[in-house]
């Protein structure tokens, strides 16, 4: 008897949802946190989350070895893939305003198993998505010292390996990255400090960064050459491959898919950080109505900052000479406003700062929630601080991490693994709209994502012809890292999880489970 039904929770607990009644009664429950944030401060930090190491460094990679001039376009096709994952967002976040993102909404509508995927997936965003938003920090900081003729000892200078030009990876000399190690442990100190001092900094980042992308944008348009857009694509207007075979477009160095679209699954990374504000669904006093704004009027304020930073980028430097390090601030140097290119450096170190603050703020969130379900232990990843009222311990976990990995680990590997990540996450967010509507009809959504089902569609569609675009390797290690995840859940999650306790009892007791399945006769 006890196997039979061992076999029957099993089976049923894979696929087991939470429904919108668990959710809003946990909401009741404790481990809760302080609701802070108001429409405007859930937009700052949504474009506090996204401008950052992608527009101020990675899209020098991208124009010069990548894109061309058509980076321009490659910003577009990212942005309307992201326009599409925002209204799924936006839905979501309107009728389930929990920390735990697309991690809960997986729960309410695919089943544990594969919210515990997503949920694993999302540390791909946001934990190692912070480790290479602090490498990225760092060499700008560096840049900018060495500017100013301070050297780092070479002990502590940058990450003990590194890729080469000719795409090999060589050592460095250093030991760790320990300016990426300090800024961590500084946003680690700030973040357990609490929710309303980190919007406060945040406000402060994002109003400088502003200024500065403004400022590229306002005066770098007057030293745009227009014969530097031309060619304007000479990379091509695709770059699509297959698992390593190149099925669509021009192949660069390695292999590697080279074109508008190649250069669209890189700078995709420079939209990253809009879904950061619905893990702060539980900090905003009026999530319904306030998170599909911060959601929707962030990302559309960066798209248009973005597209007009990349006509302004390659329209003031031929896109081969465009510098890979600090593009932005280089441009300047070029035309030979001195003091223009340290102020945009200054802006650019500010700016990513605030993205780091973000991503490290939405990681312990996503672990709180998965904590909740039992997924986690939840002694460790659920527990509050009295006084602070923040996640205390998984943010300090989470510092640990993203300090170790953004000091140690290449870049290049690090900004891959969280592209291909984040847009798993954005397709399966897509998805799990349109199951949602059927499943759940009447279920009230405060904000709906217009045109379903083409606007989820779309969304999966642009999200595989993005992830088809990156080098074929990260597929690999996209699998790896979910295989890791699964043997966690197999071994503690699936025995820890709330729902399966649920489960037990219901079928003991009425043969029928809370999901609604009937149970299978022995
Ligand atoms: N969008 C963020 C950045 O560009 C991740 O740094």
């Amino acid at each position: 008897m006890f196997f039979v039904h061992h076999r029957q929770v099993m089976l049923n607990q894979l696929f087991a949802k939470k429904t919108l009644d668990n959710l809003v009664h946990e909401m009741a429950g404790e481990h809760r946190l302080h609701r802070a944030l108001g429409p405007l401060a859930l937009t700052a930090m949504g474009v506090g989350a996204i401008i950052g190491a992608g527009i101020f460094v990675l899209v020098g990679k991208a124009a010069h070895h990548t894109a061309g001039p058509a980076l321009m376009l490659s910003f577009v096709v990212a942005g309307v893939a992201c326009v599409f994952a925002a209204l799924c967002y936006a839905e979501f976040a309107s009728m389930a305003p929990v920390a735990g993102s697309a991690y809960t909404y997986a729960y309410m509508t695919l089943g544990e198993l594969f919210a515990w995927i997503i949920g694993w997936d999302l540390v791909l965003e946001y934990a190692v998505g912070a480790a290479t938003v602090a490498h990225g920090w760092s060499s700008y900081l560096r840049d900018l010292l060495k500017a100013n003729q301070i050297e780092l000892p070479l002990l502590i200078r940058e990450a003990p390996i590194k890729l080469d030009d000719a795409g090999h990876y060589t050592t460095t000399g250093s030991v760790l990255d320990g300016l990426a190690l300090a800024v961590v442990v500084v946003m680690t100190t700030i973040l357990v400090l609490g929710i309303r001092e980190s919007a406060r900094f945040n406000a402060t980042m994002v109003v400088l960064k502003v200024a500065i992308v403004l400022f590229v944008i306002c005066v770098g348009s007057w030293w745009i050459d227009t014969a530097n857009w031309h060619p304007f694509a000479p990379y091509g207007y695709s770059g699509l491959s297959f698992f390593g075979h190149t099925i669509l477009g021009q192949e660069g160095e390695l292999g590697k898919p080279v074109g508008m679209l190649a250069g669209a699954s890189i700078i995709f990374f420079a939209y990253i950080g809009f879904d950061a504000i619905s893990t702060q669904a539980e900090e905003a006093r009026n999530p319904k109505r306030d998170l599909p704004i911060g959601i929707i009027a962030s990302l559309l304020i960066c798209t248009v900052l973005y597209i007009a930073m990349a006509a302004v980028i390659t329209g003031m430097v031929r896109y081969d000479e465009i510098d890979v390090d600090a593009p932005v601030s280089d441009a300047f140097g070029k035309i030979g406003l001195d003091w223009a290119q340290s102020m945009i450096a200054v802006g650019a170190v500010a700016g990513i700062t605030s993205v780091l603050l973000v991503m490290m703020l939405s990681q312990p969130r996503v672990l709180l929630a998965m904590a909740r379900d039992g997924l986690l232990p939840s002694g460790f990843f659920a527990a509050i601080h009295p006084r602070f009222k923040t996640p205390w311990k998984s943010t300090i976990l989470t510092g640990i991490v993203v300090g170790a990995m953004g000091s140690l680990l290449p870049i290049d590997i690090l900004s891959e693994l969280v592209n291909i990540g984040t847009l798993l996450a954005f397709a399966i967010v897509c998805a799990a709209v349109m199951v949602m509507r059927k499943t759940d009809p009447d279920a009230p959504r405060p904000f709906r994502a217009p045109l379903v089902p083409l606007v989820p569609v779309m969304g999966i569609l642009f999200c595989l012809v993005l992830m088809f675009s990156l080098p074929w390797e990260n597929w690999l290690r996209l699998a790896l890292w979910l295989a890791v995840g699964l043997v966690i859940y197999f071994s503690y999650g699936r025995f820890h999880s709330r729902l399966r306790h649920q489960l037990t009892h219901e079928i003991a007791t009425h043969g029928v489970s809370p999901a609604g399945m009937p149970v299978d006769e022995p």
